[in-house]
């Protein structure tokens, strides 16, 4: 399904910065060459440096040789750079944003339905969404007025709420695009079409059947140069609060009653509003954390996370884990894993269903497991028990093993999807309010108790497997962290 879109002008603020030169250039531009930009679309970066066009377009040329090594057709690019425009804010200039309203009036140049992203700081969000509603940028009359807001979304649910209150003084909800950047990728859209679209998967999706669910992301490299950051956020905030609770989400929702951006969305939030609250005066059964210790990573030594912070007293994990429950008639009694770490001893992002016990069991390990792969393959994958061939009657486990990604699909960015979708007006890939709310309010009482707990943290070598620790929080003796998306992955 392709929507159509109308002529516009992306409005990108933080035009030079991290994000606008590592993906939303180069994500404009590929789009560019899949045909997918309105004719006469029009970019014009914002920055506060005062930055002449020709300078600038050669800035974006360097953005575009860096990401794109292997070169680019010359027609492309000429019709992209002739796109771009750039305007500066100096912070000292009180017309700025008066002066960008004149730019933009220039209707012989600028389409005049306007998208802002705004790649800024997130203490900046609302201060620029004032400045633009001041001369009147986010009027929406004949034309439509759309702003992206990055993420986070507001670090606790207090500061969402704060925020929200702020940019709805100037926005309807449904001018306000909250990025999850996960939303975008092509290998969490497909959780709900499989699910929905196969008779074989749907019927067993529910607590007769599955004995629980674990969504996994871990990393191996550590928090390297954003120690800063990072301390400030830890990795329950910086990913199970988002974009894990968003894959949560979309692999438990029931069926949305159409696939509209609010059919979508609706079934979403439901799910969301449904998850038992964390019981925070039993809180060492339900979530875990820890920090990693100076380990090898590919045969390499590397130092531990208090090491790189310089500062031995931080209590801030890099190692998160939750077990959550669904209260609705699907999941009762199945419990959901969710977790998330740093300098783990693999690379992987994906969900493991294990189903309950077959009625006939032959050896201890008779349990299916469903493992959907998000990254780095984009792969689903069954396990089956089957007979080993031989006179005597012994079972092994085999894979069904398919990709959900050919080696001849194209590769599409999540935020050239996200791109996409903001002009087209399509928001069931971006946050509606009351999800950030729902996770907020999911996730803020255990990152209070976290960072009230000032006893150290566990420690796990850099390149080991899950904490042993860590297995605390499963609610039966039988169930452990499946580790890998392959065959063995569960021992
Ligand atoms: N980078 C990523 O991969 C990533 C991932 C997830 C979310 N995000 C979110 O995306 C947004 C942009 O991230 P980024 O990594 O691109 O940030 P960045 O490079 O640090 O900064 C973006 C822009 O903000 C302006 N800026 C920086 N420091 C400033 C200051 N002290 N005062 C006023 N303006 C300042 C700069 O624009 P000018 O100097 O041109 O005005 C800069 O180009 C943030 O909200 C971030 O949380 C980024």
């Amino acid at each position: 399904m392709t929507n159509k879109i109308d002529p516009c002008t992306l409005v990108l603020f933080g035009a030079s910065g991290n994000l606008a030169r590592v993906k939303l250039y180069p994500g404009l531009f590929r789009l560019d060459m899949l045909g997918r930009l309105p004719d006469d679309m029009k970019i014009v970066g914002v920055g506060r440096q005062l930055v002449d066009l020709e300078a600038w377009r050669a800035d974006i040329k360097s953005m575009l040789d860096t990401k794109f090594k292997k070169g680019y057709d010359q027609k492309v690019f000429e019709r992209f750079i002739a796109r771009n425009f750039y305007h500066a804010n100096p912070p000292t200039d009180p017309d700025a944003f008066a002066k960008l309203k004149t730019t933009l009036s220039d209707e012989s140049v600028f389409p005049q339905n306007l998208a802002y992203f705004l790649s800024v700081r997130p203490v900046d969000f609302a201060p620029v969404v004032e400045s633009l509603a001041n001369v009147g940028l986010t009027q929406e009359d004949k034309y439509w007025r759309r702003v992206v807001i990055e993420k986070p979304f507001g670090t606790d649910l207090p500061s969402a709420k704060e925020l929200q209150a702020a940019i709805t003084k100037h926005l309807k909800e449904s001018q306000i695009y909250r990025i999850d950047h996960y939303l975008g990728k092509s290998a969490l859209q497909n959780i709900l079409l499989q699910r929905f679209t196969n008779t074989v998967l749907e019927p067993i999706w529910n607590n007769q059947y599955i004995d629980h669910v674990q969504i996994t992301n871990t990393e191996m490299l550590g928090v390297g140069d954003r120690t800063q950051f990072y301390d400030s956020t830890g990795a329950l905030r910086d990913m199970l609060q988002s974009h894990i609770l968003q894959t949560l989400a979309l692999t438990a929702m029931e069926q949305p009653k159409d696939l509209s951006p609010e059919g979508v969305r609706d079934a979403k939030i439901k799910l969301l509003e449904e998850i038992r609250p964390i019981p925070v005066n039993a809180l060492e059964k339900h979530a875990f954390r820890a920090q990693y210790a100076a380990g090898e990573i590919n045969g390499e030594k590397v130092p531990g996370y208090l090491e790189e912070l310089g500062n031995q007293d931080s209590v801030v994990e890099t190692y998160a884990a939750l077990k959550l429950f669904i209260d609705n008639p699907r999941w009762k009694g199945v419990p959901f894993y969710i977790r998330t770490a740093k300098r783990l001893h693999e690379a992987d992002t994906r969900i493991s269903i294990r189903f309950k016990k077959a009625p006939l069991q032959i050896n201890d390990q008779d349990q299916n497991w469903l493992i959907i792969g998000i990254q780095p393959r984009e792969c689903i994958k069954l396990e089956v028990q089957s007979k080993i061939p031989g006179l005597d009657i012994q079972t092994r486990t085999i894979q069904l093993d398919a990709a959900n990604r050919w080696d001849s699909d194209d590769s599409v960015d999540a935020y050239e999807a996200l791109l996409l979708n903001l002009m087209q007006g399509d928001n069931s890939n971006y946050l509606h309010i009351s999800e950030a709310e729902a996770q907020w309010r999911l996730v803020d009482p255990v990152v209070k108790a976290w960072a009230e707990d000032k006893h150290p943290v566990h420690q796990y070598p850099a390149g080991s497997r899950d904490p042993e620790a860590s297995k605390v929080i499963f609610e039966a003796e039988d169930q452990f962290w499946r580790y890998s998306i392959e065959l063995g992955g569960d021992k």
